[in-house]
């Protein structure tokens, strides 16, 4: 398939006829939802959609909603064309990519919160983002009516909101969590590195080799307050403007923990060059990392 021969469309009804289809012939359908400015981190849930389902459809839409002001929704990076020829070379059957106006007839009255798991970590810096994501989310979940969904362990608050919301609204699809994949260095990928300075993109390399050492230290037997405080005065010295959060939570339930008792992950979020990084890696009972 090439760029030119791969199916886009971008009304509910198109999208509707070409999964209702497939559907009609047995066919099993899996979701990507995306924000376009596809990279590899992208790609890998393409490829583990692919691997899962007969029919794999991706999702590009920039989606206001999630967005706040003074955020970067209006230079967030937009190129269908390149999306569209990544895609074609990966064997995705279906770019669906609405408009705002398709997306929001009459703008939105109806709303998708998920308590507890969609607040505190992100929520706390951006209140209006989870109930934004959530929304859209399930809109898109309708529209599609995938078997399968895929979301990156990189937005892992995220991963756990939608999964939260399939089981209490009955939508009837599996949310399937793929790694998070890195640069060379360790940075998770992302489409806002493209905004960071060379000694900016230096600096953000660290952030994960940060997170390894303070699990280290916690698994080590350090006391959980002690080793989270002192990894966050690390990651200013580090060079990171600032520090949202650097927290250890139940991986599942996302309770704050004071001790790695249980699944757990350690989360972060740091600003570098204007940007804000987001990063997180998991802990087993016993503090082992896998
Ligand atoms: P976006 O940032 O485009 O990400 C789309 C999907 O790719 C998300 O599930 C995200 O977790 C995953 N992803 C991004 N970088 C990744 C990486 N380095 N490794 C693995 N997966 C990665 O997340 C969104 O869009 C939006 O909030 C969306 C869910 C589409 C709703 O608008």
């Amino acid at each position: 398939m090439t760029a030119d021969t791969i199916i886009s469309v971008s009304t509910i009804s198109d999208l509707r006829i070409a999964v209702e289809a497939w559907r009609g012939c047995g066919e099993t359908i899996a979701l990507v939802p995306t924000m376009g400015g596809l990279h590899a981190g992208h790609l890998a849930l393409v490829e583990a959609a692919r691997r899962l389902c007969r029919r794999t459809v991706v999702s590009i839409f920039v989606n206001p909603t999630q967005f706040g002001a003074g955020e970067d929704f209006e230079s967030y990076p937009r190129d269908m064309a390149r999306d569209r020829e990544m895609l074609a070379n990966l064997g995705v059957d279906l770019i669906y990519a609405p408009s705002a106006a398709e997306m929001y007839p009459g703008g939105v009255a109806t709303e998708v919160r998920v308590s507890k798991l969609g607040e505190g970590l992100c929520a706390v810096q951006r209140p209006h983002h989870f109930p934004g994501v959530a929304t859209v989310v399930a809109k898109l979940l309708g529209q599609c009516r995938p078997h399968v969904a895929l979301f990156g362990e990189k937005d892992y608050q995220q991963l756990l909101v939608i999964r939260r919301l399939a089981r209490d609204l009955d939508l009837d699809v599996e949310i399937h969590g793929v790694p998070t994949v890195r640069e060379s260095d360790g940075l998770a990928m992302s489409s806002r590195n493209a905004g960071l300075s060379a000694n900016g993109r230096a600096v953000a390399g660290r952030l994960n080799h940060l997170l390894g050492d303070v699990a280290r230290r916690i698994a080590a037997g350090d006391a959980v307050a002690e080793a989270l405080a002192r990894g966050r005065d690390a990651l200013i010295d580090l060079g990171f403007e600032a520090v949202d959060y650097l927290e250890l939570r139940d991986a599942e339930t996302l309770a704050l923990l004071d001790e790695a008792t249980r699944p757990a992950r350690l989360l972060a979020a740091v600003h570098i060059d204007g940007c804000r990084l987001i990063d997180n890696i998991t802990l087993v009972s016993g503090g082992d990392m896998y």
